[in-house]
């Protein structure tokens, strides 16, 4: 049976990928889920296969050497696949540091402690061992408003604290690939939606604000335009790299789905009014009145757009999930899950979302 390590797994994405990987292959797989629980990590996210035997929960910070070397150690990992980081770009702009060390040196430990577990005495790997590294098309930094894409020959030209620790992140695992014939593989994946994203992102915090009434806060002129693709045909995306990807390949990762922000608040704002119960008191409250023009984000970037050729040429990858099927079944998804985002708004975030935007 194959053993993943996966780190980050009770956030958004990788919490998606471990449902999606037990939908996929049942028993058949052992997944280890190692995560910090940092604000935004949130065990209600795995609550429906927490008791699987083929699934374990180990609190552990990746920059904690010593616990990730002991992990290696008692288990027969086969797989890394590193999710695990700070992610909110607002965040990394009032806070850098704690990027740099969960990004950066978090990277660096799970890098070393695989290498350390997997190396032979001639400097080769263990056969079928690998590193799939999760990273973010921020790395490529901004592009014009009339054209262009990324592709995985793009320079690097991160503008974020986020996106800067991300690339060094990205350029830690090239430099293994390059130095050690290291077992690893990179994506760079455009901006995810979907169910059990934490409301500090636009997506969610736009539908949680709209059902109550609150402002839309827009930054800027609303016209930046990011690349939205559903986050369950990422983590499809991220398992065909590891079965299909070519060792040492980077792939780009994105949903042909670009849009101005002001764009999806519209249409969010519309399938909510579908969505909702004519006689469901939020309805009346559901308005594009809300929408409120806020200063913009400090380096904002412009424009993100993936160019995801190479992973469909060589690995028949595509995104599948059309922008308003998928908007309707995360909207859905919160409609379902009104105590998720009660407890996951409740706390801190308050203090997070006043001193955010005040
Ligand atoms: P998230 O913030 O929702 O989840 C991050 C998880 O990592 C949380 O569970 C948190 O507790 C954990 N974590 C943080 N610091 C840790 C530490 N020091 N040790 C162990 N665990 C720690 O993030 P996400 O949106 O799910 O993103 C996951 C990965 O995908 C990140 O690497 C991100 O850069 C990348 N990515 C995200 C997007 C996106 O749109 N959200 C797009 C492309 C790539
Ligand atoms: O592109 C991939 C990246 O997408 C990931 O690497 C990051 O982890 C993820 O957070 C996301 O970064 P963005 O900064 O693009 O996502 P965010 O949801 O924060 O913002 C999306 C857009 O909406 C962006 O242009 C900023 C804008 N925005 C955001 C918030 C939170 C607003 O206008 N108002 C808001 O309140």
């Amino acid at each position: 049976m194959r053993t993943y390590l996966v780190t980050g797994g009770a956030g958004f994405i990788g919490s998606n990928y471990i449902h999606y990987m037990f939908r996929k292959y049942g028993g058949e797989i052992r997944i280890i889920n190692v995560d910090a629980l940092t604000y935004a990590g949130n065990l209600e996210n795995l609550k429906e296969i927490e008791k699987r035997d083929n699934y374990t929960f180990i609190r552990a910070d990746i920059t904690d050497k010593d616990a990730i070397t002991k992990i290696f150690a008692e288990n027969d990992i086969d797989r890394v696949v590193h999710f695990a980081a700070e992610s909110h770009v607002d965040r990394s702009i009032k806070d850098p540091e704690v990027f740099v060390r969960t990004n950066v040196l978090g990277t660096a430990v799970m890098l070393n402690c695989a290498k350390a577990a997997w190396e032979l005495p001639d400097g080769s790997f263990q056969e079928g061992r690998k590193f799939l590294h999760v990273s973010t098309d921020e790395v490529y930094g901004s592009l014009e408003e009339d054209g262009g894409f990324f592709y995985e020959t793009t320079p690097y030209a991160p503008h974020s604290p986020y996106s800067a620790s991300k690339a060094s992140s990205d350029m830690l695992v090239r430099s293994y690939m390059d130095t050690y014939r290291f077992p690893a593989n990179i994506t760079n994946c455009s901006n995810n939606y979907g169910p059990y994203q934490f409301p500090e992102k636009f997506i969610p915090l736009v539908i949680n604000n709209a059902l109550q009434g609150k402002s839309l806060p827009v930054y800027g002129d609303g016209k930046n335009v990011r690349d939205w693709l559903y986050v369950e045909d990422h983590a499809k995306a991220i398992d065909m790299v590891q079965e299909q990807g070519r060792l040492f390949e980077t792939y780009n990762i994105g949903g042909h789905n670009e849009k101005q922000n002001i764009e999806i608040i519209n249409i969010i704002l519309e399938t909510l009014q579908e969505q909702l119960a004519d006689d469901d008191p939020r309805k009346k409250l559901v308005s594009r009145d809300l929408i409120t023009y806020v200063e913009d984000r400090k380096g904002h970037d412009r424009r993100y757009a993936i160019a995801p050729d190479k992973i469909r040429a060589e690995i028949g990858w595509e995104p599948e999930t059309m922008f308003r099927d998928g908007i309707r079944r995360t909207i859905q998804w919160y409609f379902e899950h009104e105590d998720w985002m009660r407890n996951a708004t409740s706390g801190d975030y308050q203090k997070y979302y006043a001193e955010m935007y005040k």
